[in-house]
């Protein structure tokens, strides 16, 4: 996948996803609200607002970042998306001004940015931006490289009369890279929806986290705050300024 781009998923899945993705569980919003502690919140990779609109709606002040205009042709066209502002590019720049009390990247997509590089600046902008007792909230997946098998896998998705889904991926493990293709079979033909990612394990995350100023304040399974542990399948992951930052950032704020 040589020519795949930062807007590519995005321009390529923006007519289906609400419908393959409209589900969530309402603690996202609720966790996020909270986490917002009454301060603006930045979404990196907004896409179609799924979790962005209802963030909104529940009180909190919403900005978005997105690299495909696709997407955020979706969220402009529903009940409230217009009043979310969203900058057009890679949210690695987290190119937008002033401070957040909360920015978060959800679903997995901390690991479109492809390259431990492109990860650890995202890391260093988001510190940038975050204000002094501000919240980096990523969440994502624990790696399973056990369902590759000579660096390969194929697994059956949704399934009815009309259609099948296959996701085909591919393993690069030195680059800690897949590339994936979502192909959608119907009688009417094929449909490819290309995804490439860069996994990451949390003591990654953790390390570029430290190089960034930031250290992990919270780790849960869930959005309901269940305990991490070994048998977890994903991460909600929060960092804040390291303690050092925080009290140079209280002390400035004191002698203004
Ligand atoms: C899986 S969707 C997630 C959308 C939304 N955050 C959600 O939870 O439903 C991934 C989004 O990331 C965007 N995206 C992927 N790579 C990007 C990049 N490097 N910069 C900005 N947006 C990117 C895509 O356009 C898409 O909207």
């Amino acid at each position: 996948m040589n020519n795949y781009r930062e807007d590519t998923y995005g321009e390529r899945i923006a007519g289906v996803y609400d419908d393959w993705y409209a589900e969530y569980d309402d603690a996202t919003v609720t966790t996020l609200r909270e986490l917002a502690q009454g301060g603006r919140a930045l979404e990196l990779a907004i896409g179609t607002g799924r979790i962005a609109l209802p963030l909104q709606q529940s009180g909190v002040e919403v900005e978005g970042i997105d690299a495909s205009e696709a997407m955020i042709a979706k969220l402009r066209s529903k009940p409230g998306g217009d009043k979310i502002p969203v900058a057009v590019g890679n949210f690695a720049d987290v190119a937008v001004e002033g401070q957040y009390a909360l920015i978060y990247v959800l679903f997995n997509t901390f690991f479109a940015l492809l390259t431990q590089e492109e990860q650890l600046r995202c890391f260093r902008n988001v510190a940038e931006r975050l204000s002094p007792q501000g919240g980096f909230v990523i969440e994502a997946f624990i790696p399973d490289l056990s369902r590759f098998s000579g660096r390969q896998a194929v697994r059956v998705g949704r399934m009815n009369e009309n259609e099948v889904q296959l996701d085909a991926s591919q393993l690069d493990p030195v680059n800690q890279q897949i590339s994936n293709q979502h192909v959608v079979l119907t009688e009417q033909g094929v449909r490819l929806y290309p995804v490439k990612l860069r996994y990451v394990w949390p003591a990654e995350l953790d390390l570029m986290a430290r190089l960034a100023g930031l250290q992990l304040k919270h780790r849960w399974a869930d959005w309901r705050k269940a305990a991490f542990s070994a048998d977890s399948s994903q991460h909600i992951s929060i960092y804040e300024h390291a303690q050092q930052n925080q009290e140079q950032a209280a002390a400035q704020n004191r002698y203004k």
